[in-house]
């Protein structure tokens, strides 16, 4: 079975095909984000004019034509309306004319499966962190089977926090990954820490790192808010493996993809005889393979949807999902 993706939550439009799990074409475009980060219309634009030479340079990956495909997915939520909406459009356009099935799919989930499949692992503990989103989760079989947010942010995503801070500290590119490489040989100061159980708060940080920047450096502010971040997430983390006593933990996200949360996250598990498992940052970045690898599960199961629900949802959350599979 061939399952097409299709991923467009923010400034990636990515188009993934996998044959029965095998991920055999995964082609992306992203939108260059400059000072003023995202404004959701004009990435959205921009997804309109790559989509179909994304499409196109999936396909010839494959070596498939779009007659070969079986069933699509396409990203439901969460993420921005516009750039859901032109994923939408265009997974909705070749599933009419193709008739081919079209499966709606939780963003959270995609980076959650995808990891899990590269691994072979079936029941971890989760902390997913990208842009949008920091969370916590696991699967529960009550009252349906989903993933359960043990743990979430009150306010933003780490991701949006670091690239925030990296604006206004003027770093360029603004993105974390700049902000990591800033803050190498940094110096501690002391910024806000705020975990409440298994969840955590980051606007607060976020501000007191802006104000830091008056009086200390960037590379010092860079490397404490960094530190400062990632160990609030590896408390959270820590309690919730000692809760539910998983096994494995998956990191996930677009964030996964910082070595220094890795390390941080991999001692704890250590200390726990558990192993911290990460994807490739392909499969981290935002992409249309994880899509593919959901929506091939969903349509195994027996999901089939009629029109009526194909639809986008900003807040489109992962423990609202039953998982079939
Ligand atoms: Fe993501």
């Amino acid at each position: 079975m061939v399952t097409l993706g299709i991923e467009s939550t923010a400034h990636t439009f990515g188009v993934g095909i996998c044959d029965n799990g095998r991920i055999i074409a995964n082609k992306k475009s992203m939108y260059p984000i400059k000072d003023k980060g995202m404004i959701p219309i004009v990435v959205a634009g921009f997804h309109m004019q790559n989509a179909p030479k994304v499409l196109k340079e999936a396909l010839d990956e494959a070596g498939l034509r779009i007659t070969d495909i079986d069933a699509i997915g396409y990203t439901k939520g969460p993420g921005l309306g516009p750039c859901l909406s032109v994923g939408l459009l265009a997974a909705r356009f070749i599933s009419k004319k193709y008739r081919i099935p079209l499966m709606p799919v939780n963003h959270a989930i995609g980076h959650i499966e995808v990891t899990k499949q590269a691994f072979g692992i079936r029941d971890p503990l989760v902390l997913y962190v990208s842009g949008g989103n920091s969370q916590i989760l696991g699967l529960l079989s009550s009252p349906y089977r989903h993933y359960h947010v043990f743990g979430e942010t009150f306010d933003i995503g780490v991701g949006n926090m670091l690239d925030n801070f990296a604006r206004e500290a003027r770093i360029v590119p603004a993105w974390g990954s700049q902000v990591a490489k800033v803050a190498l040989d940094g110096k501690y100061i002391q910024l806000p820490y705020t975990v409440k159980g298994m969840d955590f708060t980051f606007t607060g940080l976020l501000t007191a790192a802006e104000k830091a920047l008056k009086n200390h450096s960037v590379k010092d502010v860079a490397y404490s808010l960094q530190e400062t971040a990632f160990s609030m997430l590896s408390e959270a983390t820590e309690r919730a493996l000692l809760l539910t006593k998983k096994k494995d933990i998956v990191l996930c996200g677009g964030v996964a993809q910082s070595a220094r949360l890795k390390e941080m996250l991999g001692s704890i598990a250590k200390s726990h005889s558990t192993r911290v498992f990460v994807s490739p940052n392909e499969l981290n970045a935002d992409n249309g393979a994880m899509i593919a690898v959901v929506a091939e599960k969903m349509f195994k199961a027996g999901e089939r949807y009629p029109d009526k629900e194909m639809t986008v949802n900003q807040k489109y959350r992962a423990d609202t999902v039953k998982i079939s599979w």
